[in-house]
């Protein structure tokens, strides 16, 4: 397999409401028909031995402004989707990582989200870290406040690894057609290769995928370095 395959892929699941709302439906009914895909590319990466961090951004810190009943549907359907999710995580090796200040989510999910994260902590296959009440600005307060508590010295190294999310980001696609990182993975992305596609989430598929995939081969990754 090319050196080239990108280890780590991070997804702004993005434009759910308006998948819904072009066909009359609810903006509700857009993040269920969402959350099929999420299974679909999930499970996609983890049959593909390359691919060993799979990033969702599921809920960012500023979504809790949008209407109440919305935020309650997406609480229900994330409880939903994990506990029906566990046979796919266990079926495929899948490690469920949870990242974003947990602390925000009510006591019956945290109980499902711990569960999910237990029962899959011992799967080596593809980590698949799910981002809830995440925004990137809150992960790097939190990371800095751990460090300076700890009073450990702050550095690239230290920082880094004080974030929910260590590794860097390879390829970042965004689904919906707006070209911005919405407080997604800031840090993480600093060398990402960024895709921004016009595919609402509900429409985006594993094909799709693999064509942007077979396009981050194609990339020639210099890093601030010179051409190889
Ligand atoms: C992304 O789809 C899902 C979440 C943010 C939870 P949206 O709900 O943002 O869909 P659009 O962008 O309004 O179409
Ligand atoms: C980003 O989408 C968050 C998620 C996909 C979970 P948004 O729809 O919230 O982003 P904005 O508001 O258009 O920037
Ligand atoms: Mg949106």
């Amino acid at each position: 397999m090319s050196v080239n395959t990108p280890q780590h892929i991070a997804i702004i699941m993005d434009g759910n409401g308006r998948w819904a709302q072009l066909q009359g439906l609810k903006r509700v009914k857009g993040h269920e028909a969402g959350a099929e895909i999420v299974r679909e590319i999930t499970t996609y990466c983890s049959k593909h031995d390359d691919i060993e961090q799979l990033t969702l951004y599921a809920f960012s810190t500023e979504n809790w402004k949008r209407p109440k009943l919305e935020v309650e549907f997406l609480m229900k359907l994330l409880e939903r989707y994990l506990k029906n999710e566990l046979d796919t995580y266990m079926g495929n090796n899948i490690r469920f990582n949870p990242i974003g200040d947990l602390s925000g989510f009510s006591r019956p999910l945290l109980t499902t989200i711990e569960m999910v994260q237990e029962k899959t902590r011992h799967n080596n296959g593809l980590v698949q870290n799910l981002a809830l009440n995440y925004g990137s600005k809150d992960e790097i307060v939190r990371a800095v406040n751990k460090l300076v508590k700890e009073n450990s010295e702050i550095t690239e190294e230290s920082l880094n690894s004080a974030l929910d999310c260590s590794s860097s980001v390879d390829l970042l696609v965004r689904t919906g057609g707006d070209r911005r990182l919405s407080n997604y993975l800031l840090w993480q992305s600093a060398y990402a290769e960024l895709f921004f596609i016009n595919t609402l989430w509900p429409d985006f598929s594993t094909y799709e995928l693999e064509t942007i995939i077979h396009q981050f081969t194609t990339i020639e990754r210099r890093f601030g370095g010179l051409k190889s």
